[in-house]
């Protein structure tokens, strides 16, 4: 496959997607748990379309339930690779409610999710490079690398000490 950088556009990929009864808890509100289905898939695609190669979620980095979607809604969920490193890719999705009279969609979640792209053995391959061009791409590219060492910390596969890019937070 080719290693030819994409522009964040390129990896865009939208889903919607109307909650149904069977999605919500006893409250009416869609569970956090079908949501999380649902960015995994699209955020998936997102991380496909940079690479054309099988990905794997190799994390979920953050979901912030900001707002319920209660049943009925339809929902938009928007997912762009905001930037890629070796064989790793930082995926964004924002979430978003459609109001059923105007049709005007509100912001209710974002997630961020990593993705490798793998081999037919699963083992982790090369990705090509992501060009950030908007203003928010450039933003959330920027931040990648410091969310990427904050997770590794995390899974136990970087020592703090090494985590340069968080570390300049503190300086
Ligand atoms: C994801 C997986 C391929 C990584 O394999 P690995 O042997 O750890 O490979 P590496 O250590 O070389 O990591 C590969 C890349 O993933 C990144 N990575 C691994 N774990 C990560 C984490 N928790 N957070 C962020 N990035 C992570 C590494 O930094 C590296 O990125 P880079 O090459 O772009 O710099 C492997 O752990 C795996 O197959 N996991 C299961 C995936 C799966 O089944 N997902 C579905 C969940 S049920």
């Amino acid at each position: 496959m080719s290693l030819k950088p994409k522009t964040a556009k390129e990896t865009l990929a939208v889903s919607t997607v109307i909650v149904l009864p069977n999605d919500t808890n006893t409250i009416g509100n869609m569970m956090g748990g079908r949501l999380l289905h649902h960015l995994d898939i699209i955020a998936a695609i997102s991380a496909h379309r940079l690479c054309r190669r099988v990905v794997v979620t190799a994390a979920v980095n953050n979901v912030a339930f900001n707002y319920p979607i209660k049943l009925a809604d339809i929902v938009t969920l928007e997912a762009k690779v905001s930037r890629s490193f070796s064989t790793s890719m930082e995926v964004c999705i924002d979430v978003y409610v459609e109001n059923h009279s105007t049709g005007k969609k509100t912001k209710c979640n974002e997630a961020i999710y990593t993705f490798v792209a793998v081999d037919q053995l699963g083992s982790p391959i090369g990705v090509p490079e992501l060009i950030p061009e908007s203003e928010e791409e450039l933003e959330r590219y920027n931040a990648a690398l410091r969310r990427k060492q904050l997770s590794l910390i995390l899974a136990g596969k970087m020592k703090p000490h090494d985590a340069t890019e968080l570390k300049k937070l503190f300086e």
